[in-house]
């Protein structure tokens, strides 16, 4: 069994920092080793494994982290490679979307598979599998997407759960593709309610969308910026509340996907100050960017039409917020890219052919270490929101989320003073452009070790796409 040693870093967890070495044995963390165990640099208790320093262990490999930190890998748990929508594919495949996210420094993603109407949720998490298998450079698990209520699916949640699926999104937008009722959402939430498994639920109202849609298309209003102005706030804001009186009324454990408004906020915050199993995740697009980068003239807005929208800057601030206070339990990316070229440009002329969905999945640690530079996050919630509290809440922790002994060696060394610059020429998702082309960074990922492999060594590719493996994952381990 190869060893690595990673010396010299400061580990940090969502508990703390910590300065010590941390040793790999074949795809398990065998030990974290620290270096002044009440010395200066511990800022708290870093969880399980933590020996007396043992600098002249023997290892295979030595890897000097001076400077650097020592993360748990990333885990990514809102995902869509190569999903059907918009008449179109998003642009990732698994092979190019898990390198690219093990470029920025994730080791885990969670994609959804998608049922269709009319086909069953087991053949259509056997056709993710074959998309999936063997084409993966990091770990992946499947939540499920529930189009079609009917009696043969609601039976096959159980099927699904037992094969490691535990997680069901479902629509409130989108009629006539992904939208279910709520008599049908109610169904669906008592049938995960009996197994504990999780409603995972895209919140706003698409019937009254639908209808803002129309009336902007007939008035001429065809931009970019009028899908932005046709999904108001107001309307995620309702359809997050809808969500959860009918979780509190199903008992079922509820999670927000893509948090993008402060009325949407306030009322997760509600529910959880209500002692109900609500949970949330925002995405760097909703903390970065605005309803201004959809309103870009000459159609250069299309790159940012995802749904929900980019909102006005003033939720930005109440997203950080709720980061801060556990409202918002997890950053996601929601990474959904298509082409400017050929697949937004379905769009010229009508806002609402535009396929929805931006490119993230490279950038989801570094955005939000720069949060962390600007002083929005401390270090170890930055990790606690992109890979402990994920790995918890998709039943994933302690294999995946943390640096102690027994976990899979998912790590990331990460460099808190480089510099780069985000932008298309330089990454390595399959889009042509970036959402966020210029800007400008501090910090940036050196090595990606999946289970003890290095996939991005020092700066360069060394990954392979059959190193991934699906993860069964347990149900999600914050329900009381
Ligand atoms: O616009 C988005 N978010 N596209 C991906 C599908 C979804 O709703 O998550
Ligand atoms: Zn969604
Ligand atoms: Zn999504």
């Amino acid at each position: 069994m190869s060893t690595i040693l990673i010396s010299g870093g400061t580990v940090v967890t969502a508990s703390g920092t910590l300065d010590a070495d941390v040793l790999v044995a074949g795809e398990k963390i065998a030990a974290v080793l620290a270096r002044e165990a009440t010395g200066a640099g511990a800022t708290g208790e870093t969880a399980g494994g933590v020996e007396d320093s043992a600098a002249a262990v023997a290892a295979d490999r030595v890897i000097d982290a001076s400077g650097k930190y020592v993360l748990p890998g990333g885990i990514d748990v809102h995902t869509h490679m190569e999903m059907p929508f918009g008449g179109t594919f998003s642009a990732d495949t698994f092979e190019t979307g898990t390198r690219a996210a093990a470029w920025g420094g994730t080791t885990t993603i969670v994609d959804f598979a998608v049922q269709a109407k009319g086909t069953s949720l087991l053949a259509t998490l056997e056709a993710w599998h074959a998309k999936a298998d063997g084409n993966c450079a990091i770990d992946y698990g499947f939540h499920m997407i529930i189009s079609d209520v009917n009696d043969t699916t609601l039976k096959e949640m159980d099927a699904c759960i037992a094969a490691g699926v535990n997680s069901f999104k479902m629509f409130m937008a989108y009629p006539g593709v992904f939208y279910a009722t709520d008599g049908e959402i109610l169904l669906a939430m008592q049938q995960a309610a009996r197994s504990g498994a999780t409603v995972m639920m895209h919140a706003e109202n698409g019937i009254a969308i639908d209808q803002l849609v129309a009336q902007a298309i007939a008035a001429g209003r065809t931009d970019p910026v009028n899908h932005g102005l046709t999904r108001p706030p107001e309307l995620e804001g309702e359809a997050t509340s809808r969500a959860i009186t009918l979780a509190q009324v199903a008992n079922c454990p509820l999670y927000i996907v893509h948090l993008s408004a402060s009325q949407a906020l306030a009322a997760v915050a509600e529910a959880r100050d209500n002692g109900q199993n609500v949970f949330a995740e925002t995405c760097p697009q909703y903390l970065y960017l605005s309803l201004d980068d959809l309103a870009r003239p000459d159609f250069e807005g299309a790159k940012f039409v995802a749904s929900p929208p980019l909102r006005p800057k003033e939720h930005q601030d109440s997203l950080w917020r709720g980061l801060r206070t556990n409202d918002l339990s997890v950053v996601s990316t929601d990474h959904c890219p298509f082409c400017f070229k050929d697949q937004k440009e379905l769009g010229r002329g009508d806002f609402s052919k535009i396929p929805n969905g931006m490119p993230g999945v490279e950038h989801r640690m570094d955005l939000l270490h720069a949060g962390v530079a600007a002083g929005k996050l401390t270090l170890p919630r930055w990790v606690e929101v992109a890979s402990t509290t994920p790995a918890r809440m998709f039943g994933l922790y302690p294999r995946k989320g943390v640096i102690a002994a027994g976990s899979d060696a998912d790590i990331v060394i990460y460099d808190p003073q480089a510099r780069q610059t985000l932008s298309a020429a330089t990454h390595h998702m399959n889009v042509d452009y970036s959402a966020y082309e210029g800007m400008e960074i501090t910090g940036k990922v050196v090595t990606t070790l999946s289970r003890g492999r290095p996939v991005i060594d020092e700066g360069t590719y060394a990954g392979s796409p059959d190193h991934g493996m699906f993860l069964i994952r347990g149900l999600n381990q914050y329900l009381v």
